[in-house]
């Protein structure tokens, strides 16, 4: 039942939009003042958790590896498992980063009788993350239609690839599907997998909830609520927000603004909750770090100055107490030591 505040929260939202919004006055509110605020705190709280990292010391390197390390030039090593050098460690962060190199590799565990353990490869969650991530991607990216005047052409050009089926009036999108598709699985997931759904916290679900809502107050608005005159108005609003001329001259339906109340929460809460692996997965030293530690001396910052101390130097400091306690020197003492 963790699920539930989380949604309750959801919920909460929509009716604070809602309602608000339909308050003489108070569109400003939604349409301005929260847009500003929610960027402001994702710009300076994502700023802020990155330099954090990029300061955080990596004493030693901790890159995973998972294959034969380079060793001797005959021996074949694995490029992208142990890259020892930038040109593959970019390699192996591009496919990490564009595939989810990582999750495709996941596995699931199992006791079986016996009792008998047993690995096998798992890719759902690889699918349910692909299939989300992407579908957001490219809606975000359509998105900037409304921001930009004129509409630049790959925007056109992804409008147009995710809208080819040309079903419905006005056309229905790919990704509108494939999104609330990925939300649900990515969803059922944590409430079917025993494991999973035992780890799962309410800041798991709440993104989920609040990118769900986002997904269908849009959808709504593009297929059922929106009126012509919305459009052109949400349009001049949000060319206004991206020029800082911001206005708001007609009324716009509450659909838009319990929708961009639920887009200001969501990057109002981005830089404090998990999904700043977006900015993460850069900084991973596990990730981003070659395996050369046999190649290059790496010196540890926090060790202090320790110089060296030879034997001789070690000898010269204690032979006379080495003589006098019969211990072996390598040098005697000076002739007329000790008179
Ligand atoms: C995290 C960011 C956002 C997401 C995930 C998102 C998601 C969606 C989705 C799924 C739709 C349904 C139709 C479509 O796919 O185009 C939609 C429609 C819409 N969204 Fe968003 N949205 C986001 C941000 C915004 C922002 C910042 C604004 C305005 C300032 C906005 C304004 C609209 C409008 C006006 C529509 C209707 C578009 C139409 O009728 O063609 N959205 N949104």
């Amino acid at each position: 039942m963790k699920y539930i505040f989380p949604m309750a929260a959801v919920i909460a939202l929509v009716l604070i939009a809602w309602i608000g919004s339909k308050i003489p006055g108070m569109q400003y509110l939604f349409g301005v003042v929260v847009p500003y605020a929610a960027i402001a705190t994702f710009v300076i709280g994502f700023c802020y958790r990155v330099v954090q990292w990029a300061k955080s010391p990596v004493p030693f390197r901790i890159p995973t590896t998972c294959g034969q390390g380079y060793t001797l030039p005959w021996i074949k090593y694995d490029k992208l498992e142990a890259p020892v050098n930038t040109s593959q460690v970019v390699a192996r962060m591009f496919l990490e980063i564009v595939l989810f190199r990582s999750l495709w590799r996941n596995t699931k565990a199992e006791i079986h009788d016996g009792p008998k353990l047993t690995y096998e490869s798992s890719k759902w969650l690889w699918l349910f993350g692909i299939l989300f991530h992407y579908s957001f991607l490219t809606i975000v990216l359509r998105h900037l239609r409304l921001f930009l005047d004129p509409v630049p052409g790959f925007v056109l050009a992804v409008e147009f690839m995710d809208s080819i089926l040309q079903i419905g009036a006005p056309t229905m999108y790919l990704t509108d599907v494939t999104i609330v598709l990925g939300l649900l699985l990515l969803f059922g997931r944590r409430l079917v997998n025993r494991q999973v759904k035992y780890i799962s916290l309410a800041n798991d679900y709440f993104p989920l909830f609040l990118i769900f809502g986002i997904a269908v107050s849009g959808i709504l608005m593009r297929f059922y609520i929106r009126t012509d005159v919305d459009i052109i108005s949400i349009k001049r609003l949000a060319v206004g927000l991206a020029t800082f001329q911001p206005a708001i001259l007609t009324d716009i339906s509450s659909i838009f603004y319990i929708h961009l109340f639920l887009v200001s929460t969501l990057l109002a809460y981005f830089p404090y909750s998990k999904l700043m692996h977006m900015g993460g997965v850069f900084l991973s030293p596990t990730r981003n770090l070659p395996n050369n530690s046999r190649m290059v001396r790496h010196i540890n910052p926090w060790n202090p100055d320790i110089r060296p101390h030879s034997y001789a130097g070690y000898e010269d400091e204690f032979r006379e107490f080495m003589v006098e306690n019969d211990i072996p020197v390598e040098k005697g003492l000076p002739e007329n030591s000790g008179e």
